[in-house]
C-alpha cells in the first residue's frame, strides 16, 4: 500500500519528469547546434583563406600556422621551475657517475692531475679529431704565454666515419705528415720525437694520461672495431707505417684541453665546455669524491673529470617530436639526448622538421618547395644561425636566405612563412643554449654546495666551438638562463671564449706530461 502513489501524485510525477525531459532535450539540441555552428565558422574561417587569418607580431599567418607554432613556443619554453628540476636531476647523474662506471653520466677521469700554472713550455704538435674535421696544430708556449700558434684542418671524409679503424687513423697520421711537411715542425734533437698531444673527442675510458680507449662513438660516426681499442697505439702505429716522427705524451677530451688550456692563463678556470658540432663540459673534481677510482682517490689531489654531459636524458628536458625522430635515424640512437637538443650538429635538422612539419599541416611551404624540404639533414645550421639573425624584423632578407640554401623560389615564400622559420629558428637557438647555460649551473651549484668552490669566487667557463663562437646572441641567452637559475650568484659565472683551446691545451697538457716523466 505504501508503495502506491496517489493520481495526483503520478500526475505531478509525469509532468515534472515530462518538464525535466524537455529541458534535457532543448540542452541537448541548445548545445549541439552551439557545437556545430562554432566547428562550422571554424571551418568556414578556415577555408577562406584571407579571413582565416591571424597576425603574429604584425604578420599575417593562418590559423593552422599559428597553431603549430604556438605548439612549438609553449614546448620549447621552460619555466623557472622545470629548469631547476632539470639541474636537480642533473646533479643526481653527476653524483651517479662518480660512484660507479656505465651511469648515464660517465664522469671520466682524465689522469690529468697537475693543473697548468703557466709554467709549462716548449714545442709541441697537437692533434685534434672532432665531429667533422681533423685539426693539427703547432703551439709554442714560452714565458707564462702562447707564443705561437699554427693550425691546419682538413674535413673528415664522410666515408671515414662509417669506414674502418685503420682508414681513420691512417687518414690522421698523414695529415700530421702533411703538416709537418709544411710547418718545419721537427723534433729539436736528434734521436727525439715531436711530442704530441691527441685531442680525441669522444667518450674514452682511461686508467693514465696516456691511454684511453674509446666507448662509444657520437656525432655521426660509426666504426665498430674502434670500440675498446687502445686509441694511442693505433695512433702511433698509423705514423709508424707513413714515417712520422713523433711520440703522443697524452691523450684527452676537447673539453679538458679547453679547461687546460684557460687554466695556463687564467687561474680561475674551473670548466672546460664544448659548444659546437658536439656538446660536452669537463671540470676540476676532488679525486677524494670520484669514489669509483680504484686506486689514488684518496691523496687529497685533484683530476679533471669528463662528464659526457650530451648522454644526459631527463623528463624535465623539453623534447619535441622532432627529437625523437632525430634520434631514431642516428648511428647512436637512444642516447646523446641531451647533446642531439643542444649541439650544432643537429639543429639544422631540427627546423627542417619542423617546416617539413607545419609544411604538411599547414601547408607553409607550396607542394613543391616541400620535396627540397623532405630531404634529411638538407636544411644546415648555418642557415638556422642566418635566420635567427636576421630576426622577424628582416623578412625579405629571410626570405632570400631560404631560397640561396634551400634552393626554392624567394617568389613562393610568403611573409607568414618567413617568419615561422625565423620564430622556429630563435626557439631552437633559445632551447639549446638555455639547456647548454642549466648544464653549467648545474656544476656551480654542484661545485659551491660541496664546498670545492667559494660563492665569492671567480667562476670561470672556458668555451670553444663553433655553436658559442657564430651563433647569434648565443652567450647573452646562456647569461639570462644563469640569471633564471642562479639569481645575485649569476655574476660570478663568467663565460669566455677559449679560440683553439682544445688544441692549445692539448699542448699544455702534453708540456706538463713531458716534463713530469
Ligand atoms: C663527445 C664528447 C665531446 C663533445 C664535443 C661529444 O659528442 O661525446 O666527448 O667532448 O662531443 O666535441
Amino acid at each position: 500500500m505504501g508503495r502506491k502513489k496517489s493520481a495526483t501524485a503520478v500526475a505531478k510525477d509525469e509532468s515534472a519528469s515530462s518538464g525535466v525531459g524537455l529541458l534535457v532535450f532543448t540542452t541537448v539540441v541548445g548545445v549541439g547546434a552551439g557545437v556545430g555552428l562554432y566547428f562550422w565558422n571554424r571551418l568556414k574561417r578556415r577555408k577562406a583563406s584571407p579571413q582565416s587569418r591571424r597576425c603574429s607580431k604584425g604578420v599575417a599567418m593562418t590559423h593552422e600556422q599559428l597553431d603549430v607554432l604556438e605548439g612549438y613556443k609553449s614546448k620549447c619554453t621552460m619555466s623557472k621551475d622545470q629548469l631547476n628540476a632539470l639541474v636537480d636531476d642533473f646533479l643526481r647523474r653527476m653524483n651517479e657517475g662518480l660512484r660507479s662506471e656505465g651511469q648515464m653520466l660517465k664522469q671520466l677521469p682524465s689522469y690529468v692531475e697537475r693543473m697548468p700554472n703557466g709554467e709549462e713550455a716548449g714545442e709541441f704538435l697537437a692533434i685534434d679529431l672532432g665531429g667533422t674535421n681533423v685539426r693539427v696544430v703547432k703551439v709554442v708556449l714560452e714565458d707564462r704565454k702562447v707564443k705561437e700558434v699554427v693550425a691546419h684542418e682538413d674535413a673528415i671524409p664522410k666515408a671515414l666515419m662509417r669506414g674502418t679503424t685503420k682508414g681513420l687513423f691512417d687518414f690522421i697520421a698523414k695529415q700530421v705528415k702533411l703538416f709537418m711537411a709544411r710547418h718545419s715542425a721537427r723534433p729539436t734533437a736528434s734521436g727525439t720525437k715531436v711530442p704530441i698531444g691527441f685531442t680525441f673527442s669522444y667518450p674514452m675510458k682511461q686508467t693514465g694520461i696516456k691511454n684511453g680507449e674509446l666507448i662509444c662513438w657520437t656525432k655521426g660516426f660509426d666504426i665498430k672495431d674502434t670500440l675498446g681499442k687502445d686509441l694511442v697505439g693505433l695512433l702511433e702505429a698509423s705514423m709508424r707505417e707513413q714515417e712520422v716522427e713523433g711520440e703522443v705524451f697524452a691523450i684527452l677530451n676537447d673539453t679538458v684541453g679547453t679547461l687546460a688550456a684557460s687554466r695556463f692563463a687564467d687561474q680561475d678556470t674551473q670548466l672546460g665546455v664544448i659548444l659546437g658540432t658536439g656538446s660536452n663540459a669537463a671540470y676540476i673534481e676532488s679525486k677524494g669524491n670520484i669514489s669509483k677510482l680504484s686506486a689514488g682517490g684518496s691523496d687529497g689531489g685533484r683530476m679533471i673529470v669528463n662528464i659526457e654531459w650530451g648522454n644526459f636524458k631527463s623528463d624535465h628536458l623539453p623534447y619535441l617530436a622532432e627529437d625523437r625522430e632525430i634520434d631514431e635515424g642516428t648511428p647512436n640512437r637512444g642516447s646523446q639526448h641531451y647533446e642531439k637538443m643542444i649541439s650544432g650538429m643537429y639543429l639544422g635538422e631540427m627546423a627542417r622538421r619542423a617546416c617539413l612539419r607545419a609544411s604538411r599541416e599547414a601547408n607553409l611551404f607550396g607542394g613543391t618547395q616541400r620535396r627540397r624540404l623532405e630531404k634529411p639533414w638538407s636544411f644546415p645550421t648555418s642557415l638556422v644561425s642566418e635566420i635567427d639573425g636576421l630576426g622577424s624584423g628582416r623578412l625579405p632578407q629571410v626570405k632570400k636566405a631560404l631560397s640561396k640554401a634551400l634552393d626554392i623560389l624567394e617568389a613562393s615564400v610568403s611573409d607568414g612563412c618567413a617568419h615561422f622559420v625565423t620564430e622556429v629558428c630563435r626557439l631552437i637557438g633559445d632551447r639549446s643554449a638555455t639547456l647548454a647555460a642549466a648544464g653549467v649551473a648545474a656544476i656551480y651549484r654542484y661545485l659551491t654546495q660541496s664546498g670545492q668552490v667559494a660563492l665569492d669566487q671567480r667562476f670561470v667557463v672556458a668555451v670553444d666551438g663553433g655553436l658559442f663562437e657564430h651563433y647569434p646572441r648565443y652567450k647573452d641567452r646562456m647569461d639570462k638562463t644563469f640569471g633564471d637559475l642562479l639569481g645575485g650568484q649569476a655574476k660570478r659565472v663568467e663565460l669566455v671564449h677559449s679560440p683553439d683551446g682544445s688544441g692549445i691545451g692539448s699542448a699544455v697538457i702534453a708540456a706538463a706530461a713531458a716534463t713530469s716523466r
